[in-house]
C-alpha cells in the first residue's frame, strides 16, 4: 500500500510502498479517509520517542471506515466509521486494537474531517479537565490559531470561561467567532502589557502555553497569573512540575488517549459544541511537504491527508 514516512529517523519523509497490515486478533483494520497532521508526527520520526523498525510510516490520527475485523472483536463490524490513533496513519490502511483509543466518528462531520480531531482535540479537552475549568476563569491562551489552540477556545467558551487568545497575525474573526472573548496579535501588541495593563490587572486564572519551549519563555508568561492559579505547558517548558512554590501551579501535559474521551469529542461536534476548521487538505504524496509547513509554524486551524 501507498504511505509516507521515513527511512531513516529524521530524514526527509516521502512517499513509500509498504505491506498492507492485516487485522490481528482484537484489531480492526481501518481503511483510512484521511489522517490529520500534528507536530508530534515529525517528532515521532525523529526517533526521539524511541526506534520503531524502519521505514516508519508517520503520523497517529486517522478516521476511516472498518474494512475488516480480526478475531475475537465484538466492539466494531466492516463498514462502520471510526477515528482515532494509531502509529502509522499516513498510509491507505492502519490495523488498530478495538479495545484502544478508537470510537465510532461523529455523525455531524463528514469522515475525512474527523480525522483533524484526535490529538488537538483530546489535548484540548484534557487540558481544561487538568487545569480544573468550570466556568468563569480567566485564561490566557498562547499560540491560539493552530490545531489545539482552535480546539480550546472553543471548548473553554462552551464552559463560560473568559478566552483571551494570543496569536502571531490578526486572528480576531475567527476566534472570535470561536468564542475568544479577546484576541492578542502578539506582533502588534505587547502581551504582558495589555493582560497586566487592561485586561487583568491582578492576573489571570490560568495560563495555557502552547508555544513555549524554554523554560524563560514559559515563566515570563506565567508571571501574567495570579497567586493561586494554575499555568499549563504543552512543551515540557514548566520547572515546578507540580509544586507551587511560585505561587501558580504548573502543569507539564501530556495527552493520555482513551476510547472514552474520542466519543466524548465526538459528542461535543454532534452537540455542535465543537467544530472543526480544516485549514488544508493534501493528497499523500503532498504530505512531505505539509509537514514541512507546519513545522516551519503558521498552522490555522487543521491539515489533513487523503491517501
Ligand atoms: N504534550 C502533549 O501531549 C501535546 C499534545 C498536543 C500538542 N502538543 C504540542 O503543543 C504545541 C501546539 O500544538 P498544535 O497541534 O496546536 O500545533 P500547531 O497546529 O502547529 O499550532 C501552533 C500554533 O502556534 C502559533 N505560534 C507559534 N509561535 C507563536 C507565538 N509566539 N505567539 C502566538 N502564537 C504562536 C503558530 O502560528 P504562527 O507560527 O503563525 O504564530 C500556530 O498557529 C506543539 O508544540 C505540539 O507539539 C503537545
Amino acid at each position: 500500500m501507498r504511505a509516507v514516512g521515513v527511512k531513516d529517523y529524521g530524514a526527509t519523509p516521502e512517499l513509500l510502498e509498504v505491506a498492507k497490515p492485516a487485522a490481528g486478533p482484537g484489531q480492526v483494520l481501518v481503511r483510512v479517509e484521511a489522517a490529520g497532521v500534528n507536530p508530534v508526527d515529525t517528532i515521532i520520526a525523529s526517533g526521539r520517542f524511541g526506534r520503531p523498525p524502519l521505514p516508519l510510516v508517520m503520523g497517529v490520527d486517522f478516521a476511516g471506515r472498518v474494512e475488516a475485523v480480526g478475531k475475537g472483536v465484538t466492539r466494531y463490524a466492516v463498514g462502520d466509521p471510526v477515528f482515532g490513533r494509531a502509529a502509522g496513519t499516513y498510509a491507505q490502511y492502519v490495523a488498530v486494537d478495538e479495545n484502544g483509543p478508537l470510537s465510532p466518528a461523529p455523525d455531524a462531520l463528514e469522515l475525512k474531517t474527523a480525522a483533524a480531531l484526535p490529538t488537538a482535540g483530546l489535548t484540548a479537552l484534557g487540558i481544561l479537565d487538568a487545569a480544573r475549568v468550570r466556568g468563569g476563569e480567566s485564561l490566557l491562551l498562547i499560540g491560539a490559531a493552530g490545531g489545539v489552540g482552535t480546539f480550546l477556545t472553543q471548548l473553554a467558551s462552551a464552559r463560560d470561561a473568559r478566552v483571551l487568545a494570543v496569536t502571531r497575525g490578526d486572528e480576531s474573526v475567527r476566534l472570535g467567532l470561536s468564542g475568544a472573548a479577546v484576541t492578542i496579535d502578539a506582533t502588534a501588541e505587547d502581551v504582558a502589557g495589555r493582560v497586566r495593563g487592561e485586561e487583568y490587572p491582578e492576573g489571570v486564572d490560568v495560563l495555557v502555553d502552547l508555544v513555549s519551549k524554554d523554560p524563560e519563555a514559559f515563566e515570563a508568561n506565567k508571571k501574567l497569573v495570579h497567586d493561586g492559579g494554575v499555568a499549563v505547558s504543552t512543551r515540557g517548558a514548566t520547572r515546578e512540575h507540580g509544586t507551587v512554590q511560585s505561587g501558580v501551579e504548573e502543569i507539564a501535559f501530556g495527552v493520555k488517549p482513551s476510547a472514552e474521551l474520542l466519543a466524548a469529542l465526538a459528542e461535543l461536534v454532534d452537540a455542535g459544541t465543537l467544530r472543526v476548521f480544516v485549514e488544508e487538505e493534501v493528497p499523500l504524496e503532498q504530505a512531505p511537504q505539509a509537514v514541512a509547513r507546519i513545522q516551519h509554524g503558521g498552522a490555522r486551524g487543521k491539515t489533513i491527508i487523503k491517501p
